[in-house]
């Protein structure tokens, strides 16, 4: 028997259990201390009523013999993909149904699309990322290649035609940093791809942050992306799922061959998401349910307003907050990440994220999460203000 040796190159914990682990022993030391946590990207507002009440009636059907569901279909229920058809085609994009998968989240997807890619193709990967797409190809034992994010390019790298790559990651509204593309922005990303015969996995989890019409949700907005753009998305972020677990992805029939795989991949390794969480997905895009999520979003998006006032009177250089769950703030006083992580747990309990996490590029630079309650953001930042105002 021989072991993956490619896991012996990866960190030896993945970025938010090691945060998680350092809170874990600050509070064993000060148990009397309150920590207020602006770190992992979890949300903290409840699933909104239509979501409750779909779920609630799916329980009840699940009792009775007549409407009982076992298996059920591997891409998900044809009601659910009808939902998310309609919704990308408010954003004036058509999609087939076939085209439309469901999962139990854009985690497990970003990970398990890597079933249908070759070890041999070459990953590129903005730096700073989430550290989902670097870690999933260390383990598969790809090459990275890394694309410089920074000030200089206000986090927003574009294509160097120089570089050859098969597989490109992209995250907009940006996990760490909030930043978004415009949509030249993003065509500059399609016609790259589509002339290397790359393909872009295009992850639109905070796609609902969006507040400004300008720019796009969703890749296939931009001309030409049918024929080189995966798109995963979820409802963790948009609709409070973290903890149910539901999502999508997006394979073109343009694209030969991968929609077929992916069919073949997951009837084989998936059996589908819960049909009550199906249920309650589905009412996300109902007339109530779309309201209501909305006042959830508008809740973290005043939240990340209080986080970048706040900054901004602190004097501390940050970017993200206005299409985006996270702030992305430079550490201040040159204190690395991990030195300004230990710094603001030390002396006021606030806990984010180090920006070293996120790759090289993040060094020196923090992330905050608008997820938290309003009453504990004010309160972070009243500490915030104490330590730098
Ligand atoms: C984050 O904090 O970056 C996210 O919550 C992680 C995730 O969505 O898996």
């Amino acid at each position: 028997m021989n072991l993956n040796k490619n896991y012996e190159n990866l960190e030896q914990n993945y970025l938010f259990t090691t945060v998680a682990k350092k809170v874990q022993e600050y509070v064993a030391q000060n148990p009397d201390k309150k920590i207020i946590k602006l770190g992992i990207g979890d949300v903290t507002r409840p699933l909104c009523k239509s979501v409750i009440d779909a779920m609630h009636r799916a329980v009840d059907e699940m009792a009775v013999q007549e409407t009982f569901k076992g298996y059920g279909p591997e891409q998900g229920y044809a009601f659910l993909r009808e939902a998310i058809k309609k919704y990308y085609q408010s954003h004036g994009v058509a999609l087939k149904i076939e085209e439309i998968f469901v999962s139990d989240g854009a985690k497990s997807d970003l990970g398990n699309i890597l079933d249908l890619f070759d070890k041999d193709n070459t990953v590129l990967v903005p730096d700073p990322v989430y550290p989902v797409y670097v870690d999933t190809n260390i383990m598969a034992g790809r090459k990275i290649i890394f694309i410089n994010a920074n000030e200089n390019n206000e986090f927003l790298p574009m294509p160097d035609e120089s570089i050859q790559a098969d597989l490109i990651y992209i995250c907009s509204p940006n996990n760490p940093t909030g930043a978004v593309y415009t949509k030249s922005q993003l065509k500059c990303w399609v016609d790259y791809a589509n002339k290397n015969n790359s393909i872009i996995l295009f992850d639109s989890a905070y796609e609902a942050f969006i507040d400004d019409e300008e720019i796009p949700h969703s890749i296939y907005e931009i001309d030409g992306s049918k024929t080189c753009a995966v798109e995963i998305c979820s409802f963790s972020k948009t609709a409070g799922f973290t903890g149910t677990r539901c999502g999508y992805t997006i394979v073109p029939m343009e694209i030969p061959n991968l929609n077929q795989m992916w069919l073949r991949r997951q009837s084989t390794k998936f059996n589908g998401v819960p049909y009550i969480v199906q249920r309650g997905a589905e009412a996300v895009f109902s007339k109530d349910g779309s309201e209501e999520i909305k006042q959830n979003l508008r809740y973290y998006q005043n939240n990340a307003k209080i986080i970048s006032d706040t900054l901004t009177s602190c004097k501390i250089w940050h970017i993200g907050g206005k299409h985006s769950p996270y702030i992305w703030l430079k550490c201040p006083d040159s204190m690395t990440s991990w030195e300004f992580f230990d710094y603001l747990l030390n002396n006021i309990q606030v806990v984010g994220t180090p920006g070293a996490g996120f790759g090289k590029n993040g060094e020196g630079f923090f992330r905050l999460t608008s997820f938290g309650s309003e009453e504990n953001t004010l309160e972070a930042m009243k500490r915030f203000k104490q330590l730098f105002g």
